[in-house]
């Protein structure tokens, strides 16, 4: 499962920057692109005057994939979740992306300091299903967080100060009735927050649903990071902004989710790179409770094999076979 655009939120996205001069788009899309990566990602929207539509262009669209990649994993391991709070939603980009794979949805609530993103969110949701979400235009530190069954923190944790962050982190894990799930870029940096959240969470009693098929000590060391990859389509507001012609784009992503509860069902290993397809073999590279792996499965392996020869990068190995 992966939020694929049924709802219309990538159409909804380019509508909300369609006025705009092509080469004023590149241009914001520019900016705010250097800000992310070089400068102050938390004054990335202030980046110039139309950075949040160009956050609007290319980058939701590209976190929108990654979360709705991560939420499909993790949806299997969820109840059927009817409160959604949104931690740091920017256009609500999470949200929507959790309103495609989780139906049982019924409840948004968006937490959201940037009030004119807020305010353009709010707009993007008019006559949807988010039509009714509870907006709240505040800071995540020290704001009072609503109990929900399920909380997102999407691609916002690395805005924090390290002490906000482990403040946050704790109080979404509080306010969770059922789960909580962090999503954050593929990097080592991004990767280093969530190893750290996951340590924090587990002390205080979380259980690890995803990407972690266990709760040993993380194996990823050294110059691994463990990290995933979400392919989407770019539409032409995505392709005008980035000044590209290229119709996909591959959005890099790490993600944790723990819940409240022990899952019920635990895959045995994840699969932690693409997987390599040879002649006759398939070489995967796994994480699982007793570490890392590399696992050849040969034509010898009949409907393993078969199996191995579609298995994707990030989902959970062996497959359900029955
Ligand atoms: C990179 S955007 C991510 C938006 C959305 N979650 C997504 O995945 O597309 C980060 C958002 O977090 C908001 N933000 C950053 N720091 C915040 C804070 N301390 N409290 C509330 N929101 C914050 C920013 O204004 C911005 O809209």
């Amino acid at each position: 499962v992966t939020a694929n655009g049924e709802s219309g939120f990538l159409e909804r996205l380019e509508g909300a920057v369609s006025s705009l001069p092509p080469a004023v788009l590149t241009d914001a899309y520019a900016r705010l692109s250097t800000a992310y990566r070089f400068e102050d990602p938390a004054a990335a929207l202030r980046s110039g005057p139309h950075a949040r539509e160009a956050y609007l262009a290319a980058r939701a669209p590209a976190t929108y994939a990654a979360i709705g990649a991560a939420l499909g994993e993790v949806a299997p391991h969820l109840g059927a979740p009817e409160s959604l709070l949104d931690l740091g939603a920017g256009p609500g980009t999470a949200s929507w992306a959790a309103s495609e794979i989780l139906p049982s949805l019924a409840a948004f609530t968006l937490i959201e300091a940037d009030r004119p993103m807020a305010e353009l969110g709010r707009r993007l949701a008019a006559a949807s299903r988010l039509g009714t979400a509870h907006w709240i235009n505040a800071r995540l530190e020290g704001a009072s967080l609503p109990e929900s069954d399920l909380v997102l923190a999407c691609y916002v944790l690395n805005e924090l100060s390290p002490q906000a962050r482990e403040t946050v982190i704790r109080a979404a894990f509080r306010a969770s009735r059922d789960a909580l799930v962090l999503v954050e870029a593929g990097t080592p940096a991004g990767f280093a927050i969530l190893r750290a959240a996951r340590e924090a969470l587990t002390a205080e009693g979380a259980h690890v649903i995803a990407p972690c098929t266990h709760e040993a000590a993380c194996p990823m060391a050294g110059a691994d990071w463990c990290h995933f990859a979400a392919l989407l389509p770019r539409t032409a507001a995505h392709r005008q902004a980035k000044a590209v012609g290229a119709s996909l784009e591959t959005e890099k992503f790490a993600y944790l989710a723990v819940a409240r509860g022990k899952p019920a069902l635990r895959s045995k290993s994840r699969i932690v790179r693409r997987p390599m397809i040879r002649s006759g073999h398939v070489v995967l590279d796994l994480c699982a409770e007793d570490g890392l792996s590399r696992v050849t499965v040969s034509r010898r392996s009949g409907a393993l094999y078969r199996a191995s020869r579609d298995a994707a990068w990030g989902e959970a190995w062996p497959p359900d076979m029955t």
